[in-house]
């Protein structure tokens, strides 16, 4: 074998382990139960409270109630009290006499990290999840600023997951598409835009699946879609007009 063969039959061979260990990370996307376990006592055996904010609507009312079922005693946070305290009692009502449910209202730009690390780091444990966003996945035109605000959470996320893994301290940051919620003025839920209860039982699963995730399959294969499409299509002049025009329908400009 000459030179120039031995260089593309090497070529051939890497871009074959390249593409192969990427199909292979996709494919356990798929099947998050078969590759990602976790017995049913894992959420109890991080600890006794979940900490929600956002927890009075949307997408961390659902955690809130999901976490709650899942026996952990829950702390939920907004800026509406009458919001929290009604939330409170339908999670109290929704489970159970031993489960405690404590309502906050404040609003909270800055969350009690430096109480929280100390916590995480004596006991050896814990699980935080930020939510970022599918949009961050690629520049958005549109969605700039928010898309900006997202990819911060993601590389915020990532950053300490690195600096606490040894502290067996888990961070992840989730990033779903559509989830019908009064963000998104409750979109009719259907294969892509998910439901908030959905979305949240099924992004638990992927608890296990690294420092960032799409949080279901659907979302997954939308993520890897979006990253493939070419840039000039996603941000041409066309595509632009008609996501303004899908926005201004949306909140009825
Ligand atoms: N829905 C989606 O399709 C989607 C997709 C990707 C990512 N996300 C992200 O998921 C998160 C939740 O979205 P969502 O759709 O569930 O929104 P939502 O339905 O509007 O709920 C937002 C929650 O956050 C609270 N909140 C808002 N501003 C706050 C502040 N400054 N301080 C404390 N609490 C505050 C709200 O209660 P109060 O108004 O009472 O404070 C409410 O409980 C957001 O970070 C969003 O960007 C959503």
């Amino acid at each position: 074998m000459d030179l120039m063969e031995l260089f593309f039959v090497c070529l051939g061979a890497a871009v074959v382990v390249f593409y192969g260990v990427k199909m292979v990370r996709f494919a356990k996307m798929l099947y998050p139960r078969v590759c990602f376990p976790q017995p049913d006592s894992f959420f109890t055996s991080m600890g006794e409270w979940a900490v929600v904010t956002g927890g009075s609507d949307g997408i961390g009312k659902a955690y809130a109630f999901e976490l709650a079922g899942r026996g952990l005693n829950v702390v939920i946070l907004s800026r509406t009290k009458d919001k929290l305290d009604r939330v409170a009692l339908e999670i109290e009502n929704y489970k159970s006499d031993q489960l405690q449910c404590e309502s906050l209202g404040q609003d909270v730009p800055n969350s009690p990290a430096r109480d929280g690390e100390e916590v995480f780091l004596e006991r050896g444990k814990g699980v935080i999840v930020n939510i970022s966003s599918g949009v961050a996945s690629v520049p958005s035109p549109m969605y700039t600023m928010y898309c900006a605000s997202k990819v911060f959470v993601e590389r915020f996320s990532q950053g300490l997951q690195a600096e606490y893994k040894a502290k067996k301290v888990m961070i992840q940051a989730v990033a779903p598409f559509g989830v019908s919620t009064p963000m998104t003025g409750y979109q009719k839920s259907n294969m892509v835009t998910l439901t908030a209860e959905d979305f949240v039982r099924t992004s638990l699963e992927y608890l296990q699946a690294g420092d960032k995730t799409y949080g279901s399959i659907c979302h997954t294969v939308l993520g890897w879609m979006v990253q493939a499409v070419p840039q000039q299509i996603l941000h041409s002049e066309t595509m632009q007009d008609s996501l303004l025009e899908y926005v201004k329908k949306r909140v009825g400009t």
